[in-house]
């Protein structure tokens, strides 16, 4: 088996990726990690997903792809600029609604137990309101995490918050999770129980 090899890409895969260079955004995830979430989205029939920060909206394309018809996704970013390159490659498909909101407010605004998969990629949902953010899953949503190993694109003082988050993540009782030192070193947390 080689893992490295990824077969099958989203439609907007090669054309979100082309924009994203030539906007010079370095944010964008990596196409392993967007395998995962497609199948992650797979496992969800009828669901409610959720994407904090869009960015161009590679995660959002790989989402889509996993999705099955009745799925809905709400992606949203602060970046208008960014997010109009998801929306341009993405915003036909009538199952994705974004959002240009700060996504704390939007963590706050929804509610409790409404989703079935978080692919939380911003600061809020993960570094702040991360409490806020596990209670919008319901029992057995998947909160999932991507950039856990180091990576060139961290700020300055960026590296010691990773662990304190993953520890954090780690010792909730009502929560399953996994390590996966595998693409950009990934986490998935599990609701066990209602929250
Ligand atoms: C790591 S990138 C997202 C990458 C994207 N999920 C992908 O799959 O390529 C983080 C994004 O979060 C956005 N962001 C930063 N602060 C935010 C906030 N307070 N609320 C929502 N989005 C925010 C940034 O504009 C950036 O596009």
């Amino acid at each position: 088996m080689n893992d490295l090899e990824i077969n099958r890409t989203p439609p907007a895969f090669n054309a979100i990726l082309t924009e994203t260079n030539t906007l010079g955004f370095n944010m964008v995830s990596e196409p392993k990690v967007g395998a995962f979430l497609a199948v992650l989205a797979a496992s969800k029939p009828g669901g409610r997903l959720l994407e904090l920060g869009t960015g161009t909206g590679h995660g959002t394309a790989w989402m889509l792809s996993g999705m099955d018809s009745k799925s809905r996704l709400d992606s949203v970013d602060t970046d208008a600029s960014v997010i109009a390159v998801a929306q341009r490659h993405l915003g036909a498909d009538r199952r994705v609604i974004f959002h240009i909101v700060d996504g704390a407010e939007f963590i706050q605004r929804a509610p409790k137990g409404e989703f079935d998969l978080i692919y939380a990629d911003a600061w809020p949902g993960k570094f702040t309101h991360l409490d806020e953010a596990l209670a919008l899953l319901r029992p057995g949503g998947i909160y999932f995490i991507d950039d856990l190993l180091p990576q060139p694109n961290w700020p300055e003082g960026h590296a010691p918050k990773v662990p304190v988050l993953i520890e954090n993540l780690e010792r909730r009782s009502e929560f399953a999770s996994v390590k996966l030192g595998w693409a950009s070193g990934l986490m998935l947390v599990v609701r066990k129980t209602a929250g």
